[in-house]
């Protein structure tokens, strides 16, 4: 190997990486690091992590097999030895997730999850989805000022999983606090051994729910919704009975969850806290697909993920050794100036697509086309029936999950009330 080995150092930030400051506005943070060199090693994730902010960079390891997606062993499990036992459901559950897999068991399962996520039955979606955006937009009209994130951009995703699911709606409010559980424990850079004992108890209860429908379900007909597409791989053998198939259903019940009610609220914040490009959307709202493109890329709702090193390796000048993690900071890709002109400002005209907000490679995000539609129809809702919507606070309160990027609230404005519409007034909306 002819490379010049650069020693390993620390940060160049003179203080901790995830502080409060990060949490409110990670971007200063991803811009001194980028400057100051391509990768960096940090003790703060897992007890150590390769970190890696260049679009370029981030976009070759989500692609490169030889960077494994297996890597919940060393996550779940990195407790003492009494509280590693305990959390051994969860990791068996965990590690046979579509996420968290290599070929050929990934191949395998996602030719199974593509089915459920095909245009046409995408598209036969639509109509429930339109309703719930009305069901949930309409009351809005009535009142000068609400929480966005309360009243649309939580419940929204749920309800749409639910229906995709074939669950009983009566249990959204649970799935919303099962995945919080879940999205806390996958953002903690040091997850503690309570964070992972809720995430366990919370996983298993959204398995249990599963199993019931499942054995409801295959009591009939398999029926070619997302459920039925999953009984009829598990009929032809192409899914494990079981385990294999509950962490699937699971996943897809928590991965569109905390995902869309981020795109939802960061995007809308973003919008109205640049005013001139709220006014644009409204003049044109054409632009709409161009501006979710771009939302997704100034502020993503995941803003990292991680790799197992598979074989030892350099990389700028530092030696990877197999086994390491590394961390691809997707939000910090999405600022790369080699990538994008100007890429601190929001244009929703930008014509440099390709943000990495949904992954890439072989694991790039199989409900991208599902989020786009609800944020499609969301967004346009909000655009017709609600016009003049403002912040109602500066600085609206952030989660503090620095993987799963959202405000807790968004408190708005709703100056000009339309009168009442009805489901026809989306009628229009194409997707
Ligand atoms: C704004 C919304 C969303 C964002 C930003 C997002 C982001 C991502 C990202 C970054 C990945 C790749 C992770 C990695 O490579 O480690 C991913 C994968 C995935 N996403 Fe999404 N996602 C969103 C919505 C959804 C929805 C609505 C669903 C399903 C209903 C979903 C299901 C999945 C699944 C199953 C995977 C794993 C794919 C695989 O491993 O092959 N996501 N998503």
């Amino acid at each position: 190997m002819s490379a010049v080995l650069v020693p390993t150092k620390g940060l160049p930030l003179g203080r901790p990486m995830v502080d409060a400051a990060f949490l409110q506005d990670p971007y200063p943070t991803y811009r001194a690091l980028r400057e100051d060199a391509p990768i960096h090693w940090s003790d703060e994730f897992f007890g150590g992590a390769w970190l890696l902010t260049r679009h370029e960079d981030v976009a070759a390891v989500l692609r490169d097999p030889s960077y494994s997606a297996r890597r919940t062993g060393g996550w779940v499990m990195r407790g003492r030895e009494g509280e590693r036992e305990e959390l051994c459901p969860f990791q068996r559950l965990f590690s046979r997730a579509l996420l968290f897999l290599d070929a050929p068991d990934h191949t395998r399962l996602r030719q199974v999850l593509n089915a459920g996520f095909r245009p046409q039955t995408l598209s036969s979606y639509a109509v429930h989805i339109k309703k719930c955006v009305i069901d949930l937009i309409e009351p809005l009209d009535n009142l000068s000022e609400f929480d966005f994130i309360e009243k649309v951009a939580k419940s929204l995703p749920a309800r749409v999983i639910a229906k995709i699911l074939g669950m009983d709606c009566d249990e959204r409010s649970e799935f919303i606090e099962w995945s919080d559980d879940l999205a806390a424990f996958i953002g903690a850079p040091q997850p503690t051994h309570e964070l992972t004992r809720r995430a366990q108890i919370s996983l298993l209860k959204m398995s249990a729910c599963f199993e019931q429908l499942l054995a409801t379900r295959r009591r009939g007909e398999a029926g070619n919704d997302l459920i039925g597409q999953l009984l009829q791989a598990e009929r032809a053998g192409k899914i494990g009975t079981g385990e294999e198939l509950l962490a699937q259903c699971a996943m897809l019940l928590f991965a569109g969850q905390e995902t869309t009610r981020n795109l939802l609220g960061n995007g809308l914040y973003a919008l109205l806290s640049h005013p001139a490009q709220w006014r644009c959307l409204q003049e044109e709202p054409a632009l709409l697909p161009n501006a979710l493109r771009e939302l997704l890329r100034y502020d993503s709702p995941v803003q990292y993920t991680g790799r197992r090193v598979a074989t030892d390796r350099v990389l700028h000048g530092r030696q990877l050794e197999r086994g390491q993690l590394v961390i691809a900071l997707i939000g910090a890709a999405n600022r790369d100036p080699m990538r994008y002109s100007d890429p601190d400002q929001l244009d929703i005209t930008r014509q440099q697509g390709s943000h990495l907000s949904f992954g890439h490679g072989p694991h790039v995000c199989i409900g991208a086309a599902l989020t786009l539609m609800e944020a499609e129809i969301t967004f346009r809702a909000l655009l017709e029936r609600s016009p003049r919507l403002t912040l109602a606070e500066a600085a609206p309160v952030w989660s503090g999950n620095p993987v799963y990027r959202g405000l807790r609230t968004l408190p708005v404005r709703n100056p000009a009330k339309k009168p009442t519409g009805t489901v026809a007034t989306l009628a229009h909306v194409e997707v």
